[in-house]
């Protein structure tokens, strides 16, 4: 993949001329292949000027999703793997929906579906997510993890923990979790999982899993609808900071294994971080569906909410949800 090569050495440099006869060497191509590499780029939106005997310089990468860009960005070891396993979509109803499609035909395990905008992205609970073309990372991932799936919660949790990470490798933000799969800068979400396991009904067994992510990244608060523009918003809103979409899902796939391994075999300082970074525990909040005031008290080993109630009971809470706030 010569082409991705060629925009990492002149990522590595910012700001700098790279020589067209450094490219070739470091890649073993000829400089020829290098201009055509340049001229394809290029073709991406990639603005890369050339001087005569200085080489070449990056200027400006596109803003929009591109398999090379993700690629690029992508740890050295990952690059192979997943050059065929990235599908960048232009539009499509739910990349959840269309990943479950993919792996009931039979899809690699880690395909990753990215699309540049969803019509009916779904969140948790039938909620919808908004989908603003090119706002936002919408990607779904299909694993096949060959165990019971008796902890689907902390799944979702080291989720949380890798998009948390992913996000501040990419913009320097860290954000909150909000149990169990929101992320939240000042409060407002910006982020959530929406985790979907099918299971083969005679052994137990997960038959395919996808995890769906969806990170608000530059809508403007004026392009969302109404009903929730008080409780959600995008990274560049709350913190002005600019995020590459492309940065942002390859920090994510670079998590992948650690992430599954993590399910599989639990992760004390994934654990940690989760703990450390959720914003839910300590707080009076509303616990859904029983619509009841409590008070989150810690997390448990599988990730459940411990919640204790007005009369002192206590309790976990392993599916539902939490809404911030009291009952008025
Ligand atoms: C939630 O906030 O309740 C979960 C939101 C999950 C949204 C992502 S966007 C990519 C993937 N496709 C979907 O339809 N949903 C998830």
């Amino acid at each position: 993949m010569p082409k991705e090569r060629v925009l990492e050495l002149l990522k590595n440099k910012p700001g700098e001329y790279v020589s067209g006869e450094y490219i070739s060497d470091i890649l073993g191509v000829s400089r020829a292949a290098v201009w055509k590499d340049i001229k394809a780029l290029r073709e991406e939106s990639y603005h890369i000027e050339s001087l005569t005997r200085k080489g070449y310089r990056l200027c400006h990468c596109p803003d929009t999703l591109s398999l090379p860009a993700i690629l690029s960005s992508l740890q050295d070891a990952k690059r192979e793997e997943y050059k065929d396993k990235i599908i960048i979509l232009d539009c499509i109803d739910s990349t959840n929906n269309y990943a479950k499609k993919l792996a009931m035909e039979g899809a690699a395990d880690k395909t990753v579906i990215i699309a540049r905008e969803q019509t009916k992205g779904r969140g948790r609970m039938g909620r919808s997510f908004e989908s603003l073309k090119d706002k936002g990372l919408y990607m779904s991932l299909i694993l096949y993890p060959d165990i019971f799936p008796d902890k689907p919660m902390s799944l979702t949790a080291y989720a949380a923990v890798i998009i948390s990470k992913a996000i501040e490798k990419a913009c320097g933000i860290v954000a909150d979790i909000k149990w169990i799969n929101d992320l939240l800068i000042n409060d407002k979400k910006i982020a959530g999982i929406l985790t979907e396991i099918s299971i083969e009904g005679e052994t137990g067994k997960i038959e395919y899993l996808i995890l769906g992510i969806g990170i608000n990244v530059s809508w403007k608060k004026s392009e969302i609808i109404p009903q929730i523009r008080n409780t959600a918003s995008s990274i560049k809103e709350e913190t002005g900071k600019v995020v590459s979409l492309n940065e942002l899902a390859a920090n994510i796939i670079n998590e992948t294994d650690n992430l599954r391994d993590a399910w599989i075999f639990g992760n004390d300082d994934y654990r940690d971080y989760f703990i450390s970074h959720c914003s839910t525990i300590g707080k009076e909040v509303i616990s859904k569906p029983e619509n009841l005031t409590v008070t989150a008290k810690g997390i448990d080993d599988d990730f459940a909410l411990i919640v204790e109630y007005a009369d002192g009971r206590t309790e976990k809470k392993r599916s539902g949800e939490i809404v911030m706030g009291t009952k008025s």
